[in-house]
């Protein structure tokens, strides 16, 4: 299935490329970060996905933007403390008022001088807003290179199936079937 739905911005507004938004958040973990384990409360990586994915909505869209959804957030391994972690975000894809930012968690660990590693990643969608909190238009995003332009395809892949599960629950709540 696909989904024909809006894939560029109302109001024809000017394309942004996906650099101009692109966004690093960076922090180191402390104490109180942990969960009862001792390792780092996935809910603290989640805030600063959300943070960072955040900026990115706000950069590209011009303007405030509020978190629609959250999906297929991953931790790939344990966050600790004194890690310094480095959330990658950009606009992956954008719809007439939405836009799907993809984040990349990775952790340097304070004790080894070895490279980041990847511990997690997670796909947000944001709606560009106005001052009375109603969806807004937003820039259609211009994917640049071959791994944005990849992106940009996948991202309308989870856009489909985001919409078509919705309608499926919505329809089935409704007591609506196929046959
Ligand atoms: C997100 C929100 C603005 C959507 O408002 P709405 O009246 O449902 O407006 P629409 O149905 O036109 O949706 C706006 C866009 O968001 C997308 N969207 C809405 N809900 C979504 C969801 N759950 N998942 C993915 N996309 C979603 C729509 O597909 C649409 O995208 P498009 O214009 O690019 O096609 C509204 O639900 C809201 O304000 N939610 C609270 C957000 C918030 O406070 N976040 C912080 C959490 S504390």
């Amino acid at each position: 299935m696909t989904d024909q739905g809006p894939i560029s911005a109302g109001d024809d507004l000017p394309g942004k490329p996906t650099s101009a938004s692109r966004t690093t958040l960076s922090h180191i973990m402390t104490a109180g970060d942990t969960n009862l384990y001792g390792t780092v409360h996935g809910g603290v990586v989640m805030k600063l996905a959300d943070d960072a994915a955040g900026a990115v909505a706000g950069r590209h869209s011009g303007g405030p933007a509020v978190t629609a959804s959250m999906d297929e957030m991953a931790f790939l391994s344990p966050v600790r403390v004194g890690d310094l972690v480095h959330v990658h975000a950009q606009c992956n894809w954008t719809g007439r008022t939405s836009l799907e930012i993809g984040v990349r968690v990775m952790a340097e660990r304070w004790n080894e001088s070895t490279p980041a590693t990847q511990v997690g990643s997670a796909y947000l969608v944001f709606a560009a807003v106005d001052e009375s909190g109603k969806p807004r238009s937003v820039p259609p995003v211009i994917p640049e290179t071959d791994q944005d332009k990849r992106r940009f395809q996948e991202a309308q892949i989870r856009r489909t199936h985001r919409l078509a599960r919705r309608r499926a629950i919505r329809d089935l709540r409704e007591g609506r079937t196929d046959g």
